[in-house]
């Protein structure tokens, strides 16, 4: 059977954790110090993180199942709201806009088609949100989720800096009309 894509709930902020530290560093570049990453995954995507997101109205977090794994296989996160990176207010084109701030899939299934069906549900959630346009940024290095960002429309329109731990990192900022 293949994935099926649904809400979050409360309950899911565990399991949200476990695919959060188990892809994050997927996403990372090779130079990003595994302690800067480690430290990353305990302070932004810990259990307690998650419950606060599930508990915010400016989010939407969608998550990826299938029959065959008691685990989460993927989950996207949307907020709400104009972007305080003034490097990134400037390079939007479309208003109101909402930010496609995590899109993560088990390595397992790559290629499958799982990140498709995510992104398909999580341009409708954005656009039932009433946003004209989404926007995310991704390592200038991630070239899978490069490729996976541009076959899915969303233009490279500028860049923005990622802050891990003491270092900079490189952004792409892309965007796509809703
Ligand atoms: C980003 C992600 C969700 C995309 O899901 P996916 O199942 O890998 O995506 P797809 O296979 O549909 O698309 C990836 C595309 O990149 C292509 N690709 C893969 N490796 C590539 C490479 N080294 N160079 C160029 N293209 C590449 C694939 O061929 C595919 O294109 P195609 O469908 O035209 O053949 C998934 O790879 C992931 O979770 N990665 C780790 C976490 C991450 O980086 N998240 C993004 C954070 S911003």
């Amino acid at each position: 059977m293949p994935s099926l894509v649904r809400l979050a709930t409360a309950r899911d902020a565990g399991a949200l954790h476990r695919i959060a530290a188990l892809t994050f560093p997927l996403a990372c570049t090779p130079h990003t110090p595994a302690a800067e990453k480690d430290a990353y995954i305990g302070e932004h995507l810990a259990e307690s993180a998650f419950s606060q997101h599930l508990d915010d109205p400016a989010r939407t977090i969608l998550v990826a199942v299938d029959d065959a794994s008691p685990e989460l296989i993927g989950y996207s996160m949307l907020t709400r709201g104009e972007p305080d990176d003034v490097a990134v207010a400037a390079t939007l084109r479309h208003h109101r806009t909402i930010e496609l701030s995590r899109m993560y899939v088990h390595p397992d299934h790559h290629g499958d088609g799982t990140a498709g069906r995510l992104m398909a549900a999580t341009l409708a959630a954005a656009r039932e949100s009433g946003a004209a346009g989404a926007w995310l940024g991704v390592s200038d290095e991630n070239v899978r989720a490069n490729a996976f960002y541009a076959k899915h429309g969303f233009e490279q329109v500028g860049r923005k800096q990622f802050r891990i731990g003491n270092r900079v990192e490189d952004d792409f900022v892309r965007e796509r009309q809703l």
